[in-house]
């Protein structure tokens, strides 16, 4: 089969050009189409930087059109020949290299292939399970390609923009203890400590407030991270961060420098410039304006609080829930579009979804409300409402009466998908905002106590300490969080350095014991000279999926899982011999159904 020995590479594909017609080139690479005009086979072939025609006239080698008759799909090939231009009209203006082909002289088969089992033309739609089951094959499709292409870019430009920037790249264990992000853990057992666990990280976080107390002052990171948790489109279990963190700062440095670095990102992978300063809204804000702490700020259709004008109405749904202490809150729609009864319907069902109990809509006409609700409002009412959402003829208005979550949520998804609808999202367009000023501490109405929004070493804004102990839902943490088109790409805070604060906050978490057991090397560190410091850290794959437009991080993962943890590939995980479990001091006695 061989018979290219000696033979030595001197092109990618995608690199010939009109410069270089009349050289004589080796290519290797894939045979991705092959077309059979009775005297001349044309083949594409095909490697990680493009493709590009070769032809095998048996005028030029008898021998060579021979082999290339027994060709096939994906078969691996070595071809020596000389690049000429296509005869005019042949040009293909959709390949990079569609002025040329190389003529063939000599080939050699370096390997065959079975049949694929799907095409690889990216064009193809295949089902994703198939694609992952083979994913090398997937992978070869090339907007894939594209896709790995852009996030080796985009890591390369983060480490050379951290690297200016005095940043140490520096390693932290996988085998260590829980750490605070609030998934669950995964476990591992240690052989040598029976009985014992090690956790892989949910992020360096602890570790990277150790090498602030060491006086490394600015380490990063690109570093897996493993959480046990539901899956969804952007979240998988084990999934990358560019992680950072720095010392002697304020939220504002934090701010400056990852503005400098997105828009480095974006400038130098993707030719496109974000306007910095990016904005920032308060959590409270973002909720009253977006119904969410993930606004999606390329498009308007902002909520509105209706609560107090409705609450006196005969507008019975809209009165009770305000007098149980719930909210109205409104999505007025300016479009031209007019949605029919069943397209209502179907927008009630819609929000049904996310816990709302029904969708209240008015088309404001010429000649005045068209609604089911009309008939309870007066008409000062019906002025009141219609200056305070600014509403004109051609509008429509969606109300959701509801606790506050329940409304913000069934709103803000409903925002969502309106803005997709009426195509109100401009293409390629990129716009980040900051939410800060979160709440440190939320009631877990389970477990009976506060717990931390962010984690535990989050810093609370200095002015609030005093509110810990009397009021602790209303202290605010030094936390931020980035976000992109909707999506949370990152998130961190300036930390608790000095350990009475730490002590005050983990008292107001109610868990003083349980933090000396599970961090009491942090806390014991912080009273070691704690330099102030913080950090943030991004979803790397977040970040790639918008950039490369994508819908799901699994498409930016060389060898991701499913919704089920799963790997179609490896399958993974699988079950292991009793002996491996006996070494590890480990019993099965779960009932598998
Ligand atoms: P946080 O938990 O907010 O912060 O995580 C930071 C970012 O990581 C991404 N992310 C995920 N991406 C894919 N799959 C997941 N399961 C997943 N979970 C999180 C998100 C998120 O914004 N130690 C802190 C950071 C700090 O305080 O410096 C932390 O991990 O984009
Ligand atoms: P009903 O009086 O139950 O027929 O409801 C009148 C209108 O109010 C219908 O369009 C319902 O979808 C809507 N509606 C009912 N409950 C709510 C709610 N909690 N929030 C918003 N609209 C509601």
């Amino acid at each position: 089969m061989s018979g290219a020995e000696g033979w030595k590479r001197t092109h990618y594909c995608a690199s010939l050009g009109i410069a270089e017609v009349g050289k004589e080139v080796t290519l290797m690479g894939w045979a991705h189409r092959r077309r059979d005009h009775g005297g001349l086979i044309f083949i594409d072939l095909r490697d990680r930087e493009g493709i590009t025609q070769v032809v095998f006239d048996p005028s030029i080698s008898q021998d060579a059109h021979a082999r290339a008759e027994a060709v096939r799909s994906e078969y691996v090939l070595a071809v020596q020949g000389k690049v000429r231009r296509r005869p005019e009209g042949m040009e293909n203006p959709n390949l990079q290299t569609g002025a040329i082909e190389v003529a063939v002289h000599k080939v050699c088969v370096l390997n065959t292939a079975k049949t694929p089992p799907f095409p690889l033309e990216e064009e193809v739609d295949v089902s994703e399970n198939l694609r992952l089951r083979y994913r090398y094959l997937d992978l070869r499709r090339q907007n894939m390609v594209a896709n790995f292409r852009r996030r080796h870019q985009a890591a390369s430009v983060i480490r050379r923009y951290l690297e200016e920037n005095g940043f140490w790249e520096i390693e932290t264990p996988f085998l260590t203890k829980s750490t605070p992000e609030g998934a669950r853990d995964y476990l591992v057992p240690s052989r040598l400590n029976p009985g014992r666990f090690y956790a892989l990280p949910q992020s360096p976080q602890l570790f990277k407030q150790l090498l602030m107390v060491a006086g490394m002052d600015r380490y990063y990171q690109i570093v897996r991270c493993f959480r046990d948790e539901d899956l969804r489109a952007d979240r998988q279990p084990e999934f990358t961060q560019v992680d950072m963190e720095l010392s002697f700062i304020t939220e504002e440095n934090v701010y400056v420098l990852v503005e400098k670095m997105m828009s480095r990102l974006f400038q130098e992978v993707l030719g496109v410039s974000p306007d910095i300063p990016f904005p920032c809204l308060s959590y409270h804000e973002a909720l009253a304006r977006f119904g969410t702490d993930k606004p999606d700020m390329r498009f308007g259709l902002e909520l509105c609080d209706v609560s107090s004008l409705v609450a006196g109405s005969q507008c019975k749904v809209f009165a009770d829930v305000v007098a149980r202490g719930g909210v109205v809150k409104a999505l007025p729609v300016r479009t031209a579009y007019d949605f029919s009864r069943k397209e209502l319907d179907d927008l009630t069902q819609f929000v049904g979804q996310y816990g709302a109990k029904g969708l209240a809509w008015i088309k404001i006409k010429t000649e005045g409300w068209q609604s089911p609700i009309a008939k309870f409002f007066s008409d000062e009412e019906k002025k009141a409402i219609g200056e305070a959402l600014d509403l004109h003829a051609g509008d429509i208005v969606f109300f959701v009466a509801d606790t506050m979550a329940t409304a913000c949520q069934a709103l803000s998804e409903l925002r969502l998908h309106l803005a997709g609808r009426l195509n109100l999202i401009p293409e390629g367009d990129f716009r980040f905002v900051w939410i800060k000023d979160f709440p440190l501490l939320e009631y877990d109405a389970e477990e009976k106590r506060y717990v931390a929004v962010h984690h535990p070493f989050t810093a609370p804004v200095t002015g609030d300490i005093d509110k810990l102990k009397a009021s602790p839902g209303e202290v605010r943490a030094r936390a931020y969080d980035l976000v992109l088109n909707g999506v949370e790409i990152g998130g961190g805070s300036i930390r608790i350095h000095q350990t009475e604060v730490q002590q005050k906050v983990f008292e107001a978490l109610g868990i003083g014991e349980e933090a000396q057991d599970k961090f009491g090397f942090l806390l014991e560190a912080l009273e070691m000279g704690a330099p102030p410091h913080g950090g943030i850290a991004f979803g790397l794959d977040r970040l790639l999926m918008l950039m490369c437009g994508r819908s799901t991080i699994r498409d930016v993962i060389a060898f991701p899982k499913t919704q089920k943890a799963v790997c179609l590939l490896t399958e993974a995980p699988s079950s292991v011999s009793m002996t491996q479990l006996a070494e590890l001091y480990l019993k099965p006695d779960w009932h598998l159904e």
